[in-house]
């Protein structure tokens, strides 16, 4: 059948994952062009490039499901991400409510303008003119966020991370090696543990109100503590490498273009629609992967029950279909906001509003406190990833 397949879909066939890594974007208009439902034997899963394709996958959950058989389902359990129907909305209801913009607005942005002030102080201390932006401050304001949210004491924040390494090798295990799944499940388990004193403080009402407090405190059908922790990892894992991605992207973006900083930071709503446009034009979650649940078709291509379908986000964004001169970076671009970055649908990214904030409060504070904000010339650096793409390393420079 693959041999086949490899007949049919020349220019799958040549998809490379580390051709990927480095530019995926002319691979995407060459797929988008002449083939826009292909094999990739490379990982055995289809990929779709062209945006009304991915937003009718997307949006048909009877048709294409997460909630099949997956190494994030293995490795956390049934949450939100991995299950559809009632089961799901019910998962997603019970966890939005601190992710609602106007909660996040009064509950997190004073503490995270706060935080982020603090970095860029570490950043700039004892007259430093440069400085790393990805680990020094992207990382650790996702991670702070994130923790916040939940209300997990920012004391664990070295366990969080080195279990989150775990995870991250583990979802990553593309070979299956045993090693890895067990220690992957081994960090699950034990964030599990680690739950289990917050959750009881949480009870006896010695502790601040968050997300883990209103679920264990939730006395109508309440979830229960696999529940939790099965949506809690999944929101820990979700919250983190992608915000700090979504961050180092933005202002990555945005010093590669120094002709637009001025028009991104003359108005609010003007660096709102700036952020949109960094989503749209370097997305840091590249895929969205769908199950068949019966044998289908997209564009006269048969799809086998079971077979996994992989939504190219990065390529949708731009689609010459729907967005002008797509590869043109533009702050200006007023459909921007129309990306798939977050997904679409029921699975649509629950902390796409915290993730917007951070971003948003990285760039003020970075513009206002360091002067002639500029990429360092010397030590260049840019996105990198086939399935979560960020810069290794983001040097800037600032003046005195
Ligand atoms: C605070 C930060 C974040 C948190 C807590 C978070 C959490 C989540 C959760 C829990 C889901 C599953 C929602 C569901 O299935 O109903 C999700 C989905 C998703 N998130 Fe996020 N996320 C964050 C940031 C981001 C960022 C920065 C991006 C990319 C720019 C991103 C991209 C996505 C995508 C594409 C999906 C949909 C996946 C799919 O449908 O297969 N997320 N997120």
């Amino acid at each position: 059948m693959s041999e086949r397949r490899i007949d049919r879909f020349p220019l799958g066939a040549r998809v490379r994952l580390v051709d990927l890594a480095v530019d995926p974007y002319p691979i995407f208009a060459e797929l988008r062009e002449a083939e826009p439902v292909t094999w990739v034997p490379e990982i055995e899963r289809w990929f779709l490039t062209r945006r009304d394709d991915i937003l009718a996958v997307l949006r048909d959950p009877h048709l294409f499901t997460t909630d099949a058989p997956s190494t994030i389902r293995d490795m956390f359990g049934a949450h939100m991400m991995t299950t559809e129907g009632p089961r799901q909305v019910r998962y997603k209801r019970k966890c939005l409510p601190p992710f609602h913009a106007s909660r996040l607005e009064t509950a997190s942005l004073p503490p995270l303008t706060a935080e982020v002030g603090r970095m860029v102080e570490v950043l700039q201390s004892g007259g430093q003119r440069a400085g790393e932006v990805r680990t020094g401050v992207a990382r650790p304001v996702a991670l702070h966020s994130v923790l916040s949210v939940l209300g997990i004491p920012l004391t664990e924040t070295d366990r969080v991370n080195e279990w989150y390494e775990h995870f991250a090798r583990a979802l990553a295990n593309f070979a299956g090696d045993p090693e890895l799944r067990t220690a992957g499940k081994g960090a699950a388990d034990a964030f599990g543990r680690a739950l289990e004193p917050i959750l009881e403080a949480t009870r006896s009402g010695s502790r601040m109100r968050r997300l883990l407090s209103d679920l264990v405190c939730d006395h109508v059908d309440p979830l229960t503590a696999e529940e939790i922790r099965s949506n809690a990892l999944i929101i820990l894992f979700g919250g983190i490498e992608t915000t700090e991605s979504m961050i180092a992207n933005a202002v990555w973006a945005l010093l590669s273009h120094p002709e637009q900083i001025e028009t991104a930071r003359s108005r609010a709503d003007a660096l709102d629609l700036a952020i949109e446009e960094t989503l749209r034009w370097e997305p840091a979650v590249q895929s969205a992967a769908r199950h068949a649940t019966r044998d289908t078709e997209i564009r006269g291509v048969r799809i086998a029950e079971g077979e996994v379908v992989h939504c190219m986000l990065g390529a949708a964004n731009r689609d010459p279909a729907y967005f002008q001169d797509p590869d043109r970076f533009d702050v200006t671009r007023r459909n921007a906001g129309d990306h798939l970055s977050f997904a679409v649908g029921r699975h649509f990214c629950l902390g796409a509003p915290l993730a917007r904030l951070e971003t948003r409060v990285v760039l003020e504070t970075l513009w206002s406190r360091c002067p002639g904000l500029r990429l360092d010339p010397h030590r260049p650096g840019a996105p990198y990833g086939y399935e979560f793409r960020k810069p290794k390393t983001l040097w800037v420079q600032w003046d005195a």
